[in-house]
């Protein structure tokens, strides 16, 4: 399986934002760069708005995956779309409408995820998954890095991924949260393709290189 490595940059020296997303840029093996936007509602903490997506925007040519912990996101899509977002992931938990919000973000031009906190069931997003681009499995329960992974997402991301499967959807599984070398090799085993690190990235003691180097060897090890 392909997987993917995305950098949560909510784990970035934020006095040197630009240059440490160049500095994924320049190591390579990168997807794409993950975004924590939060609201301090829908999570605890506050982080990213549009003008930051902006900055991110003009430092790389990487996509940008941002990752809306937030109520109400519809009210943002615009906004985020237009200061550069490729992919708005919303929380299933945010969304009473979550099949209009799909269609919203398709609308405005970027690839739409559903994420899904430890304690919420896969099967809420049963009835979207042909139209879902990303399913974000969260492995902690989001608003801070830095958190332990939760072993029970294990399970979760084996069920994400048989009813993918099953249901023939080619939606990306991306798992956050608690993810490193020990981590990464039983994520992907279990059926992500998408590795979301922020800590094990950028505080790697010997840089960024080195601990993408690391991650991908973690990941690989055991899907193969
Ligand atoms: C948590 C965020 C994560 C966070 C992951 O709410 O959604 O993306 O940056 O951080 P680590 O990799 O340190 O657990
Ligand atoms: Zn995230």
């Amino acid at each position: 399986m392909d997987v993917k490595l995305a950098p949560s940059i909510l784990a970035a020296d934020f006095g040197r934002l630009t240059e440490q997303v160049q500095e994924i840029q320049r190591a390579g093996d990168v997807d794409r760069i993950h975004v924590d936007v939060m609201d301090g509602l829908f999570v605890p903490n506050l982080s990213f708005g549009p003008m930051i997506v902006e900055v991110l925007r003009r430092a790389t040519t990487l996509p940008l995956d941002l990752h809306l912990m937030i109520v109400e996101p519809r009210r943002y899509y615009a906004a985020f779309a237009d200061s550069g977002a490729n992919a708005l992931t919303v929380h299933v938990e945010a969304c009473p409408h979550l099949h209009r919000d799909i269609e919203e973000i398709h609308h405005r031009g970027c690839r739409a995820g559903v994420a899904l906190n430890p304690g919420t069931s896969p099967v809420l997003i049963d009835s979207v998954l042909d139209v879902a681009d990303i399913v974000l499995v969260m492995s902690v329960n989001p608003g801070f890095g830095g958190q332990q992974f939760i072993p029970e997402s294990i399970g979760k991301l084996r069920r994400v991924r048989h009813l993918l499967d099953s249901t023939g959807s080619h939606a990306e599984v991306g798992v956050d949260g608690g993810i490193g070398v020990a981590t990464a090799g039983e994520v992907v085993r279990a059926g992500a393709n998408v590795l979301i690190a922020g800590s094990a990235v950028f505080h790697h003691p010997e840089g960024i290189a080195a601990a993408l180097r690391d991650l991908r060897k973690a990941a690989g090890r055991v899907a193969n």
